[in-house]
């Protein structure tokens, strides 16, 4: 498996930093869709399409939360601060 938002050389990470980062990763790109979904909505005009975007608009919400409970267990390897978002739409 590799991600191209590594920013330092795969074998110079620990098994710890890249599951952190596999949490983070996972987080940002369902957030993104949540962003996706919802400006699509937007501007869709069709009603019953609207209506599906804005369900997978929600359950990409849904896994960000789940994405959340993910980085307190990433982060008991690395137990720096980590950011916590609130997720009210
Ligand atoms: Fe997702």
């Amino acid at each position: 498996m590799s991600s191209e938002t590594l920013h330092a050389p795969r074998e110079q990470l620990s098994k710890q930093t890249l599951t952190l980062h596999y949490a983070i990763t996972s987080l940002m790109e369902d957030l993104e869709a949540v962003d996706w979904y919802r400006q699509r909505a937007d501007d869709c005009d069709d009603a019953s399409l609207k209506n599906i975007l804005l369900h997978n608009m929600r359950e990409e919400m849904e896994h960000a939360e789940f994405g959340l409970t993910a980085i307190p267990l990433a982060k008991k390897c690395a137990p720096e601060p980590v950011l916590v978002i609130v997720l009210r739409f």
